[in-house]
C-alpha cells in the first residue's frame, strides 16, 4: 500500500512565532481612537515580547499638530497608565516619530517621502513600508491616490510596500468597488491587507483547528446531524462616542457584512487544501457564494431590524439610541439585526443559520452554537421524557473556550436524565491571556501572510448579498424598524423569526450564580 510521505515539523517549531524582517509601520489617523486604544498598545506589546525586528520604526501621521516629542509623551502617559515598565516604554519611544498634515495636500506626501528616506537610513528598514489607514473611510481614496502618485506603493527589488485598510470598506457594493479600483491602480492584491479584527481573535482562529485537527467533529458537521447553527454577537455597549460613524453605517454594515460573515464562513466552509492563505481564502469565498441570495420583496421574512429604546442595564438606566449624543432624534438606523441564512450546498442543505447582533443587549457574549438533531429514536419517549438536543458552543468572548451539552444520567434514581455541560475554558486551561487580535494581524502583515485578511472577491460577494437589504431598508425608512428596550435580548420579532421554523434561540440568560440557565450542571 502506498505510504503517505510527510515532512515532519515538530510542534515546537510550529509554535514559534516568525519574527518579521526589517519593517516600518506608517499610521494615517495616528491621533485617533483606534490608534491609541488598539494599534499602539499592540505594537508596544510586540516590542515587549521581542517580536518586532531590531530594524523598526513607527511613523504616525494625522492633522493634529504634534512634535515627535509631544506625540511620544502622549503615548508614554497612556502606556504608563497601564502600569507598563518605564524602561521598556522609553526604549519603545525611541522608535516613534510623527508627521502632521492634511491627507489631501500633496506637500504632506513630499514631507512623508523625505522623512521615510531619513528614517529608513537610520533604522536600516530596507524601504519596507506597512501603511495603516486608520482614518475615516471618506479619505481613503485621497490617501491611496497620493501614496500611488508619490510612488510609495512601488515595491523595489527585495522590499515591500503594503497597505492595511480598516473597515468599513465602502458602504455598499458600488463604493467598495470604487475603493478597490483605486487600490488596484497602484497596488497588487498581494499588497492589500483588508483587516477584520475578528479574524485575529484567538478563539476565531481556533474554529479551524477544532474542525480540521480533530477527527470527531467533521463526520457529523453536516445536514445529517446538525439541525441549525446560531451565531450571536451581543454587546452591552451602546453607540458610545461613535455616533458620527454609526449613523452612516448601522449595524448591518458594522457587524454583519464583515465580522458575522467571517464567523459563518469559518464554521461552514469545506476543509481547505492547505493552510496556505490562498487555499483558505478560496474555500471561504466558495462558501460565501453558496449563501442563498435575497429577493428584495422577501426580506421581511428573513430579517428583523430594530433600534434600542431606553432601558436598564446591570441595574442602571441607559438612554435610547435616538437620545445619544450626535444621533439624529428621528434616526432610522438599526442597532440590532437578526437574520436567517440558507447555504445551498451539499453539506448544509436544509440547515438554517440564524445570526443576530446588537448593541445594548442584556450581556456581552459572542458565541456560535451548533445545535444537533434529536436522536432518531428515543427509548426514553414512553416515559414522556423529552431529550434535549446536543449543542456544541464555541465561546468567542468573553469566556473563550467551548462547551458540549450532552444528556447524561443524574446519579440517584434509575431514570433521571439531565443536561451535562462539558466546558473547556481557554484561560483556565492555558493560564494565560491570549494576544490582542491586532497583535496577530500586524505581525502577519509584516511577515506577508494574508490568510487572516479579507480578499477582494470575498468583499464583493458579501456586499452583493447585503445590497438588497440595504436598499430595501433605505426605501422603507422607519417602516419596519422595530424597537427593543436596552438591556433585553432584542425585539420579540427576533424570537418569532425562529418560532416560525419551530425553533428557538439558545437561552443566554444567566442564573444568580452567573451560570447559564439551561445548562443545569448536575455533576
Ligand atoms: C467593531 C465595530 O468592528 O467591532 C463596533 O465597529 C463593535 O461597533 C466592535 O463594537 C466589536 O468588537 P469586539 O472585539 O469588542 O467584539
Amino acid at each position: 500500500m502506498e505510504q503517505k510521505t510527510k515532512t515532519r515539523i515538530s510542534r515546537a517549531q510550529l509554535c514559534e512565532e516568525i519574527k518579521p524582517g526589517p519593517s516600518s509601520i506608517i499610521i494615517f489617523g495616528a491621533s485617533g481612537d483606534l490608534t491609541f486604544r488598539k494599534l499602539i498598545p499592540s505594537i508596544y506589546t510586540l516590542f515587549k515580547k521581542n517580536l518586532l525586528p531590531e530594524e523598526f520604526f513607527l511613523l504616525g501621521i494625522a492633522r493634529t499638530k504634534y512634535t515627535d516629542e509631544e506625540y511620544r509623551e502622549n503615548i508614554k502617559s497612556r502606556l504608563l497608565e497601564e502600569k507598563e515598565d518605564l524602561f521598556i516604554v522609553d526604549k519603545f519611544l525611541e522608535k516613534i516619530f510623527y508627521l502632521s498634515g492634511y491627507y489631501n495636500d500633496d506637500s504632506l506626501y513630499t514631507n512623508l517621502k523625505n522623512r521615510l528616506n531619513l528614517l529608513d537610513n537610520i533604522f536600516k528598514t530596507n524601504q519596507n513600508y506597512l501603511f495603516y489607514l486608520s482614518t475615516p473611510p471618506n479619505v481613503y481614496l485621497e490617501i491611496i491616490k497620493r501614496l500611488g502618485n508619490f510612488e510609495l506603493t512601488v515595491e523595489k527589488e527585495g522590499s515591500y510596500s503594503r497597505i492595511i485598510i480598516e473597515k468599513p470598506f465602502g458602504r455598499d457594493l458600488k463604493t467598495s468597488q470604487e475603493i478597490d479600483k483605486e487600490l488596484h491602480k497602484y497596488l497588487n492584491e498581494s499588497q492589500i491587507y483588508r483587516i477584520d479584527h475578528y479574524l485575529g481573535k484567538e478563539t476565531v482562529q481556533n474554529i479551524m483547528m477544532l474542525r480540521f485537527a480533530n477527527i470527531v467533529f467533521e463526520p457529523i458537521w453536516n445536514y445529517k446531524y446538525i439541525d441549525n447553527v446560531q451565531i450571536t454577537v451581543a454587546e452591552t455597549l451602546g453607540v458610545e462616542h461613535r455616533a458620527g460613524y454609526f449613523e452612516q453605517a448601522g449595524l448591518l454594515r458594522d457587524m454583519f457584512q464583515n465580522h458575522m460573515m467571517q464567523l459563518l464562513t469559518l464554521v461552514a466552509m469545506e476543509p481547505p487544501a492547505s493552510l496556505e492563505d490562498r487555499s483558505v481564502r478560496d474555500e471561504k469565498n466558495k462558501l460565501l457564494k453558496s449563501i442563498r441570495s435575497y429577493d428584495k420583496k422577501d426580506i421581511d421574512k428573513y430579517f428583523v431590524r430594530a433600534q434600542y429604546k431606553e432601558g436598564f442595564l446591570n441595574g442602571e438606566e441607559v438612554s435610547a439610541y435616538r437620545s445619544e449624543k450626535n444621533v439624529n432624534p428621528n434616526s432610522n438606523i438599526e442597532t440590532f439585526v437578526a437574520g436567517k441564512f440558507n447555504i445551498d450546498n451539499w453539506r448544509w442543505s436544509g440547515v438554517p443559520f440564524y445570526l443576530r447582533a446588537g448593541k445594548r443587549l442584556k450581556r456581552r457574549v459572542t458565541e456560535i452554537a451548533i445545535i444537533f438533531k434529536e436522536v432518531p429514536h428515543s427509548i426514553f419517549a414512553k416515559n414522556n421524557l423529552d431529550l434535549e438536543q446536543n449543542i456544541l458552543i464555541l465561546n468567542i468572548q468573553p469566556d473563550e473556550g467551548f462547551s458540549l451539552k450532552i444528556q447524561a444520567k443524574q446519579p440517584g434514581s434509575k431514570l433521571c436524565l439531565n443536561t451535562l455541560s462539558m466546558d473547556f475554558n481557554y484561560n483556565d486551561f492555558f493560564k494565560f491571556k491570549g494576544p490582542d487580535a491586532y497583535e496577530r494581524l500586524l505581525l502577519d502583515a509584516m511577515v506577508g501572510d494574508q490568510t487572516l485578511f479579507v480578499r477582494s472577491d470575498a468583499m464583493d460577494v458579501s456586499w452583493k448579498l447585503f445590497t438588497p437589504l440595504l436598499e430595501k431598508w433605505e426605501e422603507q425608512k422607519d417602516k419596519g424598524l422595530l424597537f427593543y428596550p436596552a438591556g433585553s435580548w432584542g425585539p420579540i420579532e427576533s424570537f418569532k423569526l425562529l418560532e416560525k421554523d419551530q425553533r428557538q434561540w439558545r437561552n443566554l440568560e444567566l442564573n444568580q450564580e452567573g451560570e447559564e440557565i439551561r445548562a443545569d450542571k448536575v455533576f
